[in-house]
């Protein structure tokens, strides 16, 4: 899960990682008294800051400079509802004005390739930190991390020195990335980025923007994470799948596709597609994977998902009978159209195959169901999948 700015800056401060004040808005009034509050405790000017989860807000217009709190309010105006790069602005941060001398780069990561975690420093910040890897690597140290040492303080200075960061302020950035480490690990993240770090004109390190992306495999662990969803942005069928546990994400196509397992959904997604060039461009509506108990429970969850997908046209239903035999699968099927009743309106092709499929045919020929149509192989149940979708 990614967060938005305003959360890593949180959870840095939680960290004791140094940042400056600052408080979110969703209107305009709500900018102006945020700044009144930052402007009468620390003086000087706010920045106006979007919060999208997407980078490049400041080129895109996003952070802009106000320097008393009625022009924060003009700002906070035409930065809410802005769209950047996709992405609505429904809420502002209003920060105090750092004043910068120095914009410097600074990240943890999990570099799964190499199977370890990875700091990233430069004394090169601000900018966009791909370029300066293309253009001077010279300027981006790369250091393994190993999970079980970790970062003290004499590793984080070692790391700090490689990257040649000016001498007076080595000790300052190795005490901020020790208390980036604190957050990256005792929170669960893959990835704690500061970009820019700066160093301000009283010689202070300041974390001014943060990117926080926190594993989710790890939530158990982390009641609170909870509260940093995002529920409004969430995809609302994709939220009431994730509601009845079932493993969803939506596509841009109209053929509905359910299947057991990850490997064998990945690859109808292929044949779909594939099929679908000779009707239209047809394209696979989203990838569902309902597991090895394909009860009639969970089929009736996922057909009642995808069926409430406004853009499905015709669903196609892939099924490879393991564990869970054919059979079961097929009364699964029966069930669920029995449980959604008027909600099913769509034509569905089924494929089975495995464990006790000739049962399985036999069972759904049977309820001979209007909506069913049954097929032997995953490239025919593909080709008339799309093609319904198509009519
Ligand atoms: N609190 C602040 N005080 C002074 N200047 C700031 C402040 N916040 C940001 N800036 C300036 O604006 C620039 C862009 O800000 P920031 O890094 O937060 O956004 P961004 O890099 O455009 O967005 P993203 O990191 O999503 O790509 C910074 O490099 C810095 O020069
Ligand atoms: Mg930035």
């Amino acid at each position: 899960m990614d967060l938005f700015e305003y959360q890593a800056r949180d959870l840095f401060e939680a960290h004791n990682v140094p940042v400056l004040p600052a408080q979110i808005a969703r209107t305009a009034d709500e900018a102006q008294k945020a700044a009144e509050a930052i402007i009468g405790s620390s003086g000087g000017k706010v920045v106006v800051k979007a919060q999208v989860k997407v980078g490049g807000r400041g080129k895109a217009g996003g952070v802009k400079l106000a320097d008393s709190a009625v022009d924060a309010r003009a700002k906070a105006d035409a930065i809410l509802g802005m769209d950047i790069k996709g992405h609505r602005v429904g809420i502002v941060m209003i920060a105090a004005a750092a004043p910068i001398v120095e914009e410097y780069y600074l990240a943890i990561l999990l570099d799964r390739s190499n199977r370890t975690f990875l700091v990233m420093a430069s004394v090169a910040g601000g900018m966009d930190i791909e370029e300066v890897a293309r253009t001077s690597p010279e300027k981006l140290a790369k250091v393994p991390v190993s999970a079980t040492v970790g970062i003290d303080f004499a590793a984080a200075k070692k790391i700090i020195t490689s990257a040649a960061f000016p001498k007076d302020i080595e000790d300052q950035v190795a005490d901020v990335l020790v208390k980036l480490w604190q957050v990256f690990q005792s929170e669960d993240a893959t990835l704690v980025e500061v970009n820019p770090l700066v160093k301000t004109s009283d010689g202070k390190i300041i974390a001014l923007d943060g990117k926080v992306t926190l594993d989710e495999n790890a939530d158990f662990r982390h009641p609170d994470h909870e509260a940093l969803v995002d529920h409004a942005a969430a995809n609302a069928l994709e939220a009431a799948a994730k509601e009845k546990g079932l493993n969803y994400v939506k596509l841009d196509g109209q053929v509905g596709i359910i299947g057991n397992g990850a490997g064998l959904v990945m690859s109808t997604l292929d044949v779909v597609a594939y099929a679908g060039e000779k009707y239209r461009g047809m394209k696979p509506a989203n990838f569902l994977d309902i597991g090895g108990g394909a009860s009639a429970e969970v089929m009736a969850n996922g057909l009642a998902i995808i069926l409430g997908d406004k853009d499905v046209k015709s669903v196609f239903v892939n099924v490879f009978g393991g564990i869970t035999s054919c059979d079961a699968v097929a009364n699964g099927i029966v069930q669920a159209l029995a449980i959604l009743g008027d909600k099913a309106s769509k034509p569905i092709v089924v494929r089975l195959d495995g464990n006790n499929v000739s049962e399985g045919r036999r069972i759904l020929k049977e309820a001979n169901h209007p909506l069913i149509e049954q097929l032997d192989t995953m490239d025919g149940a593909a080709d008339r999948a799309a093609e319904l979708a198509a009519k």
